[in-house]
């Protein structure tokens, strides 16, 4: 049988000064997104985690939803940045680092699908997405499938799960460990000039997207580019088909070819 989510089990394994060692967990939530937002607005310290066994109203990025089935891993970080609010966007590329190497350290050839899917042998494992609220605060929600073995028809072709890119179930406690203890000094990197180029050398390394043909899916456009690099706060630099440069810091970008590891 395995492990199920246990707050007591998180905070042995803890190794982290200041994520999680606030822990909110609940049975059942629709969000833990939501919820981490409400703690935040009641003033719950950086790095509260926020964290539950089902959510019924999982969201992801661009309004869609996040299915939150047995096997998955819901989790919400609440950060209140120590630098001025315009550099929070830096919080994505260092989430998506830090959940990428945590997945590797779980055995899964994990790489980053620009701005914040973990992907392995091609399946989505892991999706991200920040919220920033008015006063200040980031709810940095994590969505990791960890032991799911099947997904409903409509993302069957494009899902995976640590268990199905490793041939083993691991430990969500483990998971959640691992992915605070990668996440903690990335997350105060962000906050440093050298420390944050440094961050985005690594995030380039393991880009799944960078140096590939992309078509990207921008409001009121559509066009065919290469990906070429990101800018400092990680927005994507794209050479647009006809020699043009653009930064996209919204919209989808799919990669052209199979996506391999
Ligand atoms: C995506 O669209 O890829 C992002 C999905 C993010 C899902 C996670 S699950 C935990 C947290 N709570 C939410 O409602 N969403 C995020």
């Amino acid at each position: 049988m395995t492990a199920r989510i246990d707050p007591q089990a998180i905070k042995e394994k803890l190794t982290t000064e200041t994520l999680g060692r606030s822990v909110v967990f609940r049975e059942e939530t629709a969000s833990t997104n939501a919820d981490a937002k409400a703690l935040g607005r009641q003033g719950a310290p950086h790095g509260t985690l926020v964290l539950c066994a089902r959510q019924t109203a999982g969201r992801g990025r661009r309004g869609r939803s996040w299915l939150s089935d047995e096997g998955a891993l819901c989790m919400t970080l609440l950060l209140r940045p120590p630098f001025p609010p315009e550099l929070a966007p830096r919080y994505i590329v260092a989430c998506a680092l830090g959940v990428c190497r945590a997945l590797r350290a779980c055995g899964a050839s994990a790489r980053i699908k620009w701005p914040n899917d973990i992907l392995a042998n091609g399946r989505k494992l892991c999706g991200i997405l920040l919220e920033a609220d008015a006063s200040g605060f980031v709810a940095a929600g994590i969505g990791v499938n960890v032991n799911q073995r099947d997904f409903p028809a409509d993302i069957a072709g494009t899902a995976g799960s640590l268990l199905t890119a490793t041939g083993r179930a691991h430990d969500p406690n483990d998971v959640i460990a691992r992915i605070l203890a990668e996440c903690e000094p990335l997350f105060a990197a962000c906050g440093d000039e050298a420390g944050y180029a440094a961050l985005l050398e690594s995030y380039q390394a393991l880009s799944l997207t960078i140096g590939r043909r992309v078509r990207i899916f921008a409001p009121g456009e559509e066009y065919d580019a290469k990906a070429v690099g990101l800018d400092p706060l990680g927005m994507l630099i794209v050479q647009r088909d006809g020699g043009e440069t653009r930064v996209v810091g919204a919209g989808d970008v799919t990669i052209r070819g199979a996506i391999g590891n």
